[in-house]
C-alpha cells in the first residue's frame, strides 16, 4: 500500500537538539541552529512522498520556562526559517500555518507568519503546520470554551470537539514520530493522536535524515491499523465455513 493512502497526517516531535550539541561540547542553542536546517529537508521529503499534512512541534507551552536566551534563539530561528523558506513554500504550493499562542513573538515575526499564512491559505499542496507556543491540553480547553460560547447549555460531542480545535482541517494524526530517544508525547496533539501510530527513534533531530524519514514511513505502512476491530484474516475466518464450528466452541466456553 502506498504511503500517501495510508499515512495522511504526520506529526513530529523534533527533539534532541540540546543533547546533540552538548555531546559535541557546544551550547544547547547550537543544536537548535543545526536542527532548524533539517526542517526544510523533511518538509520537502513529506511533500515528495505525498503526505497531506505535516505538523511540527517547534515550541511547547512548557518550553516557556526555558532560559530566556534559549527562548529568544528559538524565536530568531523561526524568523530565519520564514525568511529563508518563504519562496520555496509558495513555489511548492504549500499551505503554511502556525498553531498555538504566538502573542509573545516579536511583531516582525508575527507579520511574517500572518503574511505567509494569508498568501498560502488556498494552496492545495502539503499542509505544513508549526506548533509554536502550543499545548495539547490548552487546545482542548480552548475548543470546549469556544464551543460553549457559541452553544450555551448544549452538550459537546466528539464531532463538535474536532470542529473546534485550532485547525480542524488537519484531522487525526496517522503517525507520530519523536526523535531524541524519549518515549512520551509531551502535551502534543492529545485529541488528534487518539489512534496514531507511534514511532520513537534514538536519532537526535539534527541528525535526522530524509532517508530515515522515508524508512519510518515504509515501516509504519506495513503495520496493520485495526482501530479496535479484528484483523482482516480473522474476520474472513469468522465468516467462513468455520463459523458453525466457532459457534459450538463459543457455546461450550460460555458454559451453555
Ligand atoms: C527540541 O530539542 C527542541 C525544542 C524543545 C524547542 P531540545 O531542546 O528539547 O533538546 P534536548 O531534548 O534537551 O536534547
Ligand atoms: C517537546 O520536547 C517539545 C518540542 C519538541 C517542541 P521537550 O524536550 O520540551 O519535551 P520534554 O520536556 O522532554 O518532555
Ligand atoms: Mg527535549
Amino acid at each position: 500500500m502506498s504511503v500517501e493512502s495510508k499515512i495522511k497526517h504526520v506529526a513530529i516531535i523534533m527533539d534532541g537538539n540540546g543533547r546533540w550539541a552538548n555531546g559535541r561540547s557546544h551550547p544547547r542553542v547550537w543544536g537548535h541552529v543545526r536542527g532548524s536546517s533539517v526542517v526544510s529537508n523533511i518538509v520537502e521529503e513529506a511533500d515528495n512522498v505525498g503526505v497531506e499534512s505535516l505538523t511540527l512541534y517547534a515550541f511547547s507551552t512548557e518550553n516557556w520556562s526555558r532560559p530566556l536566551p534559549e527562548v529568544t534563539t528559538l524565536f530568531k530561528l523561526l524568523k530565519k526559517f520564514l525568511l529563508r523558506e518563504r519562496k520555496k513554500i509558495i513555489k511548492n504550493n504549500i499551505q503554511f500555518r502556525v498553531m498555538g499562542d504566538t502573542t509573545n513573538l516579536p511583531e516582525d515575526t508575527k507579520k511574517l507568519i500572518n503574511d505567509l499564512t494569508n498568501e498560502t491559505e488556498n494552496f492545495k499542496g502539503l499542509k505544513l503546520t508549526f506548533a509554536f507556543g502550543y499545548g495539547g491540553r490548552q487546545e482542548i480547553v480552548d475548543a470546549v470554551n469556544s464551543f460553549t460560547k457559541s452553544n450555551p447549555g448544549k452538550m459537546i460531542t466528539e464531532e463538535d470537539m474536532s470542529n473546534h480545535l485550532y485547525c480542524p482541517v488537519l484531522g487525526d494524526v496517522d503517525l507520530l514520530i519523536r526523535t531524541g530517544g524519549d518515549q512520551r508525547i509531551s502535551n502534543f496533539l492529545l485529541w488528534q493522536m487518539a489512534y496514531a501510530e507511534l514511532y520513537f527513534t534514538n536519532t537526535k533531530w539534527p541528525d535526522f535524515t530524509r532517508k530515515e524519514f522515508r524508512q519510518i514511513l515504509q515501516n509504519v505502512c506495513s503495520r496493520e491499523r485495526r482501530f479496535g476491530q479484528v484483523c482482516e484474516s480473522v474476520s474472513l475466518y469468522e465468516t467462513s465455513s468455520m463459523a458453525d464450528k466457532n459457534k459450538k466452541i463459543l457455546e461450550s466456553a460460555m458454559g451453555k
